[in-house]
């Protein structure tokens, strides 16, 4: 449980006069969630997808299980997106044409898999979120809770070691929150997969096993919740 996935280094980055990241070092443990937590405009967003290589910081660096991310080409660092992180939105980004396992299904075909093979894990992961039976479904013939959960598989089925979720739950009220953020953890944490996750909602964020908190673009907060991960036990579960 101490093995370290990813470790973010001094990272600072500029907008014009404003320091989004002031200098945040981070370390993340392998099958941990993490909440990120702050105010609108302390650098949450900017933070996330620095540690996913989406953004580059003007100085600082990030690792990935002990590879620096920022020296890798933008192809590589492309493919270490696509097939070792899942990225889970507020708004799910789900393609409103395509069916529900369609849409998971599409983030293996990306990855060079037929759509008939593809189909076949994406229906699982599903059916693993509560989603048996709507398949077929177009997106907007889902609830807001479910189009987050068909979020949730698509980020899962290639197998990526992280999640990461900014405010998957900002769009939906709280009942329909905690149900989104159980299936999140129970297939992140819960199943040997590190989470992160920018969050308002503090029973969301109480919820993970730290709660890290930004305030301008600086670290203020970083605390132990003593929240168990989730049969942590089983983190084999690699798929
Ligand atoms: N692309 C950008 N161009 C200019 N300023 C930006 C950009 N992205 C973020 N910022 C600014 O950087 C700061 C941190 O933004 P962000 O990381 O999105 O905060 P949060 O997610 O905590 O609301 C804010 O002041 C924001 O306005
Ligand atoms: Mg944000």
């Amino acid at each position: 449980m101490t093995n370290l996935i990813l470790h973010a280094d001094r990272l600072t980055k500029q907008y014009g006069a404003t320091r989004a990241l002031d200098g945040v070092s981070l370390t993340l443990a392998e099958g941990t969630a993490t909440a990120i937590m702050g105010a609108s405009g302390s650098g949450k967003t900017t933070l996330l997808h620095m540690l996913a290589g989406i953004l580059t910081p003007d100085a600082g660096s990030v690792g990935f299980a002990g590879h620096p991310i920022s020296a890798l080409s933008d192809g590589e660092r492309s493919k270490l997106r696509r097939e070792q992180f899942g990225f889970v939105f507020q708004q799910g980004l789900l393609i409103p044409e395509l069916t529900a396992g369609e849409n998971v299904a599409l983030a293996l075909m990306l990855n060079g898999m037929s759509k008939r093979d593809a189909l076949v894990p994406a229906g699982q992961w599903l059916a693993a979120l509560g989603l048996a039976g709507l398949e077929e479904r177009r997106i907007g013939q889902l609830s807001g809770g479910q189009a987050q959960r068909v979020a949730i598989a698509r980020a899962q089925v290639t197998g990526a070691r992280v999640i990461f979720a900014d405010e998957p739950t900002g769009a939906l009220d709280s009942t329909t929150s905690q149900d989104v953020m159980n299936a999140l953890l129970h297939t992140t944490s819960g199943s040997g997969r590190t989470l992160v996750v920018v969050t308002h909602d503090p029973q969301v964020a109480a919820r993970c096993q730290r709660i890290v908190t930004l305030a301008d673009g600086r670290i203020v907060a970083d605390t132990a919740t003593g929240f168990p991960a989730s049969g942590a036990a089983g983190t084999g579960a690699q798929s």
